[in-house]
């Protein structure tokens, strides 16, 4: 904190229990950058009403600052005071929040989340989160919480603790530590801005869920001649430092094997199985994980199995095919 946002600094790691919840809370208000864990991905949080704090967030992640970033609330109520709700935002929020879903709306007037955070758009992405230790965060700090995921720029996404400080340590203030996240991959974002939903990024809910919901097929954006208004949706993102080899039946020589479901690949000597009963919810919890012990072996590419591309599978996929993407 008060230092320029690339300084080096000492990583905190602190425990998810009253006194380091009080602690992240301080540091976040005080302008700090925090790793805290989210059902989904842990986040790399700063204060999103400060400019300075969010700079340390790009600085920190070494990312690109024309992306947006997801403002965190610990309610609806807090919530609908940075954004303006039409029918469709209203439903799903109250659908699916606290939980794994990002809805990008129109700035309210009295909007405190900063420029910067919103990459100078008049929209505003705002998320719910349901992980209570980030609850009690959000209620603690009073402000919104700026929070892309707590890796370096084009990494892995970071599902533990110790993830995040395999990338961020001594660039960041503090780890809140509460064990792997639950979900795996990021929340799911859509865009409620004239009336059709979008959809931004797949993630946590599935689109069927949010579609019975709207009762309707959501407008997926880069489809049907439109452009990828998120920058989330960047071919290659969550990049491992192996090639990824995308619906392999099995491992050629000198490749890892992250498979799924029953396959009978098991006994290869650098093979993980991101379910071995081929359950969508389990496979969504291990992905980013296992992506990064097999990419610690160092193989000459990762063969993954073939995803069923179904509720998770979708989110599953579209990480997977921005992890295969050239570079
Ligand atoms: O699960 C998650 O969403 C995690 C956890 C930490 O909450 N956060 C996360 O944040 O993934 P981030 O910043 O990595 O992803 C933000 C996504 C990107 O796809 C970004 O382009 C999109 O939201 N986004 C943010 N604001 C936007 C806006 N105003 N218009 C369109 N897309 C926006
Ligand atoms: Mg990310």
């Amino acid at each position: 904190m008060n230092q320029s946002p690339s300084a080096p600094r000492q990583t905190k790691l602190l425990a998810a229990d009253a006194v380091g919840i009080a602690e992240a809370a301080e540091l976040l208000r005080a302008g700090g950058l925090v790793a805290l864990p989210t059902e989904t991905v842990y986040g790399l949080a700063a204060d999103a009403t400060s400019g300075t704090a969010v700079a340390g967030i790009y600085a920190a992640k070494e990312r690109p600052s024309f992306n947006p970033l997801i403002s965190h609330l610990p309610d609806l109520a807090s919530a609908r005071r940075q954004g303006l709700f039409d029918a469709n935002a209203l439903a799903l929020a109250q659908n699916f929040w606290p939980g794994p879903l990002t809805l990008v709306v129109p700035a309210s007037p009295g909007c405190t989340v900063s420029e910067l955070a919103r990459a100078g758009l008049a929209t505003v992405a705002l998320r719910v989160p349901a992980h209570p230790v980030a609850h009690a965060v959000l209620a603690a700090a009073g402000r919104p919480i700026a929070a892309p995921s707590a890796n370096r720029s084009g990494r892995i996404s970071a599902t533990s603790a110790e993830d995040a400080l395999a990338d961020l340590g001594g660039r960041i203030d503090a780890v809140l530590d509460a064990g792997p996240t639950e979900v795996g991959v990021e929340s799911t974002v859509v865009s409620c801005l004239d009336g059709a939903p979008r959809l931004l990024r797949p993630g946590g809910v599935p689109r069927e869920a949010i579609e019975h919901v709207i009762g309707r097929p959501l407008v997926i954006a880069g489809d049907a001649g439109h452009a990828p208004i998120s920058p989330g949706m960047l071919a290659s993102h969550y990049a491992p430092a192996a090639r990824v080899r995308l619906d392999a039946e099995a491992p050629q020589p000198g490749e890892a094997w992250l498979g799924f479901g029953p396959d009978g690949n098991d006994d290869h000597p650098q093979a993980l199985n991101l379910s071995p009963s081929g359950d969508l919810r389990e496979a969504a919890s291990h992905l980013f994980g296992y992506l990064r012990r097999l990419d610690t072996l160092g193989p000459s590419a990762i063969a993954v199995a073939r995803i069923p591309e179904q509720g998770l599978g979708e989110a599953i996929n579209d990480r997977l095919r921005r992890a295969a993407a050239p570079r």
